[in-house]
């Protein structure tokens, strides 16, 4: 990866101390940016220490407390930056008032963290949406299907079906492309699937849990689902280029691949024979089948995708020095 490719830019990551955003964090002071990082509370190390830690971040770190909740609460952290990465929206899946929970940070928080950016007249502001916002429609997936940027979430479809995190993307994402057109503020999207890969955050996050339930003996039985899975590297890496990449513009789905639960536990099994896993589908119905999500516009602004395998092993190697997880060593790698 190339380094200090950009020295003396000053950019804002909100909701930083999160797993994808610590890594847009790092990424960027690796290459020679000043950031501003947004956190809730600066004054918790579980959320700050991390990032404090970071190569370079004594000299070009600087954290702001900001809520997505509190209207002008990320004015300060923008002013003045060349560039703003909002990633901050709450993502975990058992809520009991989704509109507080999830609807109202996703959604008021992005037109908050919009209206600080059009009021210091930030060049492109890169918002971190997701596939959410993308694949969930109501047309068929299956193997021969390419979903792709042009494929729109219908937001009545997921307050139908109660999936709250799902209509928070979607509803969230609207707004900024709204805002956008209404103010003329530059956006670019991120949608990514299931981000895997390396946790440098000390907690445990909601797509990182899903590879630790596979393997920490919690259950006999896979889900019968199949998602879109992609490393957290690229995903933070795809961020930036949306920036530094001039053409870069509307949409970016970022998916390695999609895997049934069943086949994710066969790719593990082969790498980690000693790990007890879930033997058997959750329920008789036949697989929810896989579908394709094209890489065509990822790869425009330069970015190869990790394959999978390497994104499965990462997050295992990264739950166990985390302590999430303990197994006998003894893999086949
Ligand atoms: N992980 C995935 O699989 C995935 C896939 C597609 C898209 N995404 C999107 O990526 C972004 C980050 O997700 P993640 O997986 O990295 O989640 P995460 O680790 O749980 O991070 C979420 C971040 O949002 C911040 N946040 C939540 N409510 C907030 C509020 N009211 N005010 C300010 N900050 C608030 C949190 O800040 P504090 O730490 O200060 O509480 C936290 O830093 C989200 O937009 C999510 O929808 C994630």
């Amino acid at each position: 990866m190339s380094s200090k490719a950009a020295p003396g830019k000053l950019a804002c990551v909100t909701g930083a101390s999160g797993y994808i955003a610590s890594w847009i964090v790092k990424l960027l002071l690796d290459r020679g940016y000043t950031v501003r990082a947004t956190v809730r509370n600066a004054a918790d190390p579980k959320k700050t220490q991390h990032l404090r830690a970071l190569d370079g971040a004594k000299d070009r770190l600087h954290l702001f407390e900001a809520n997505l909740l509190e209207e002008g609460s990320f004015d300060a952290a923008v002013h003045g930056c060349d560039c703003v990465f909002h990633t901050a929206s709450p993502f975990y899946n058992n809520v009991k008032d989704p509109k507080a929970e999830l609807l109202d940070p996703a959604v008021k928080g992005t037109l908050n963290v919009l209206g600080s950016c059009k009021k210091a007249s930030i060049k492109r502001v890169v918002v971190t949406s997701s596939i959410a916002a993308v694949a969930y429609n109501g047309k068929p997936r299956t193997p021969d299907v390419v979903v792709d940027e042009t494929w729109f979430s219908v937001p009545e479809l997921s307050e139908k079906q109660k999936q709250w995190y799902v209509l928070s993307k979607t509803l969230a994402e609207e707004a900024a492309w709204k805002f956008s057109k209404d103010n003329g503020t530059d956006i670019v999207t991120i949608n990514p699937a299931m981000v895997i890969g390396p946790l440098l955050q000390p907690s445990l996050n909601t797509s990182a849990e899903a590879i630790l339930k596979i393997i920490n003996g919690s259950s006999s039985t896979y889900p019968n689902f199949s998602f879109g899975w992609v490393n957290v590297k690229d995903v933070a890496l795809a961020h930036i280029l949306a920036y530094e990449v001039p053409s870069a513009n509307g949409r970016y789905c970022v998916v390695a691949r999609v895997a049934h639960y069943s086949e994710m536990v066969k790719i593990i099994r082969e790498m980690y024979p000693n790990i007890p896993l879930p033997d058997k589908c959750a329920n008789d119905l036949p697989l929810v089948p896989i579908y394709q999500v094209s890489k065509e516009k990822i790869r425009s602004l330069g970015l190869e995708l990790t394959p999978l395998e390497t994104s499965i092993q990462e997050t295992i190697e990264s739950l166990k020095e985390k302590g999430f997880v303990t197994f006998e060593s003894g893999s086949n790698l």
